[in-house]
């Protein structure tokens, strides 16, 4: 959950390492540092909250030096204080590390090495590694780093430099992402392509048990059992665009307006019209295997879960098979029971969520099939499944998720028609539901025609201290996901519930005080949506609606109407979630909070 990046080369190191950083802060803000080697000396820089602040430490008192490491912190172990932020030093302060993930015997080895005469300055895990590492015999860091590591238990992607060997960085990889960027000349290191994405597109991501030496003069790789690795270097095709702000105050807004080109491309070259289905190769299935499935589980966490969610009924309405959804992090501890013809799908924005990576295979153990929707290109999760679906939605930046839940909804409207097909479920209603499908981005582009309207509504709601979102049938998890968004960014505490279920209990908190937001378009239970719609009028609620476009019939009984087009209700979550997506980023942005790095959130939850 932390970011990590690396440089060696013939420019400064500070400079571009703080870039780096502040790319990479979405992966957690509580502290921040840096490691620069000027080639006789090192010099450290650690500061508490923002990596501004580390920038403005620099830009009084610049450092020079051309390698260098640096480490933006999601605190697991130990507070955000500056001791405990990273990078991390030995004894002597010979070794200085930054890592990314967990080390679970901590305290065996804190014991172990104590009496050895090592003294810990911090409260945290990482620092184990550079005391570990100082121990470790070996003529260079890469060996000794080499020797360390086997102690360890838990997960790494870390980067180590040596007062003594400068202009290298050593990084290895259990469990935590980390890849090299490839430069002209000059050489990279970072937890996440986002971080180094202005110097080079050129990426090698390591594997699990990778130990690899970067210098100026080039990098070597070896695997775990120290034999020499030739791993591929990747392209990575994003634009610099997508991870700068550009026209919008925050990377949550550009998002959510990036939502029109993002579904575009998880859509594009995947539909056949004629068929009525979706071509996805990278699955990895043959018709023969995808005919022999008899059920689907899918697992994930937080709004990929609520994609889920809607997944299952996608599925389920579509290929005619029954679906489970299941929370990643309950499901990798249930006994599993034998899971033949069966299809898990793992759903994962970041690709690294540790609870989903271990559902995922829990599911392969029990003799799953194990498949992923997935953003990031290169993450664990899209290198450990059989095989996937990618979003190509564009790497998302903002803490809330926002376009990777519209297009994880797309992918799996594709993987519903892909399955039908497969099965031989009869393909008009696949025919309409693609005609449908390619529409979808110009529907979205008209729901965000509402942005102003929103924001208007949002002055009125900005202090409330509870808010509802009741939906039904595949809008009740697009509830669930408004009420995600408004209380992970604006702090107010929002509950989402199936919109028969209030009657059962929240009910009673129903008030003139209390905001009621209906998921509520035009399908099947729509009149059931009317009779809950009643209740909370009948009780003083106030009430904002989602209804479709030309529903006039809830004028008298609602306050705000938020209308959106006409859609198939399979597809309406993906215009449906638009408005609730802008509800929650105005009232968090009038409250006056920090809407790309909410409180103790993290983008990518590396630790279970
Ligand atoms: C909420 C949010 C989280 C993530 C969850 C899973 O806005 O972003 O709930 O959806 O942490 O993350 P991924 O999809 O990366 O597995």
């Amino acid at each position: 959950m932390c970011g990590v990046v690396g440089y060696v080369g013939p420019r400064q190191a500070g400079p571009i390492l703080l870039d780096g950083l502040q790319r990479l802060e979405y992966r957690g803000y509580d502290s921040a540092g840096l490691a620069i080697h000027n080639g006789s000396g090192m010099s450290l820089h650690k500061v508490v909250g923002r990596v501004q602040r580390l920038r403005e430490l620099l830009d009084a008192d610049p450092v020079p030096g051309s390698s260098g490491i640096g480490h933006t912190r999601w605190a697991t172990h130990g507070r955000p204080t500056e001791e405990n932020a990273h990078p991390h030093l030995d004894c002597d302060g010979e070794i200085a590390l930054v890592h990314n993930g967990i080390i679970e015997n901590a305290d065996q080895l804190r014991s172990r090495l104590t009496p050895g005469g090592h003294s810990f300055r911090t409260e945290t895990d990482s620092e184990i590694l550079a005391h570990l590492i100082e121990d470790a015999t070996g003529s260079t860091l890469e060996e000794r780093v080499a020797r360390a590591l086997p102690h360890v238990e838990g997960t790494y992607g870390l980067a180590v430099v040596s007062r003594s060997e400068p202009g290298k960085i050593v990084v290895a990889r259990k469990g935590s992402p980390i890849l090299l960027g490839l430069g002209d000349g000059e050489y990279f290191v970072a937890s996440d392509a986002a971080a180094i994405l202005e110097h080079t597109r050129s990426v090698i991501y390591l594997d699990d048990g990778d130990i690899a030496a970067v210098t100026m003069a080039g990098y070597s790789i070896v695997d775990g059992y120290a034999q020499v690795q030739d791993r591929i270097v990747s392209d990575i095709d994003w634009e610099l665009g997508t991870v700068e702000l550009g026209w919008a105050p925050h990377y949550m807004l550009k998002e959510i307006f990036e939502q029109p080109e993002t579904v575009l491309s998880t859509l594009r070259g995947r539909l056949r019209p004629d068929e009525g289905t979706a071509r996805l190769h990278g699955l990895n299935l043959s018709a023969a295997q995808a005919a022999a499935i008899e059920r689907v589980v899918i697992v994930a966490c937080g709004t990929s879960w609520h994609a889920g969610l809607i997944g299952r009924q996608v599925i389920e309405q579509l290929a005619a098979l029954p679906v489970q959804v299941e929370y990643a992090s309950e499901y990798r501890y249930q006994p599993q029971l034998a899971l033949p013809n069966t299809l898990t799908v793992g759903i994962s924005q970041s690709g690294e969520t540790a609870d989903t990576l271990e559902a995922m295979r829990a599911a392969r153990r029990a003799g799953s099939r194990v498949v992923g929707i997935v953003n990031v290109v290169g993450s664990t999760i899209a290198r450990e499944a059989d095989g996937g679906i990618y979003l190509h939605a564009g790497p998302e930046i903002g803490v809330a998720s926002t376009k990777a839940f519209t297009s994880q909804i797309t992918a799996l409207l594709l993987l519903g028609l892909h399955l039908a097909h497969a099965r031989g479920v009869p393909t008009d209603e696949g025919r309409e539901l693609v005609r449908e499908m390619l529409e979808i981005p110009a529907r979205i582009e008209q729901v965000l025609r509402l942005n102003t309207r929103i924001r208007d509504i949002a002055r009125i709601y900005a202090d409330a201290g509870n808010f509802l979102y009741l939906g039904r049938g595949v809008n009740f998890p697009v509830a669930l996901e408004g009420s995600l968004k408004l209380k992970e960014i604006s702090y107010i505490h929002a509950e989402g519930y199936p919109a028969a279920e209030m009657k059962h209990g929240p009910i009673a908190l129903i008030d003139e005080n209390m905001p009621v937001v209906f998921v509520a378009p035009t399908d099947p239970v729509y009149q059931k949506v009317v009779s809950n719609i009643q209740e909370v009028k009948a009780r003083g609620g106030r009430i904002i609606a989602v209804c479709t476009e030309g529903n006039d019939d809830l004028r008298a009984l609602v306050d705000h109407q938020l209308w959106v087009p006409a859609v198939p209700p399979l597809l309406s979550p993906l215009v449906t979630v638009i408005p609730l997506q802008l509800l929650a980023y105005h009232i968090a942005v009038l409250r006056g909070c920090d809407v790309d790095r909410p409180r103790n959130l993290a983008k990518s939850v590396t630790v279970e």
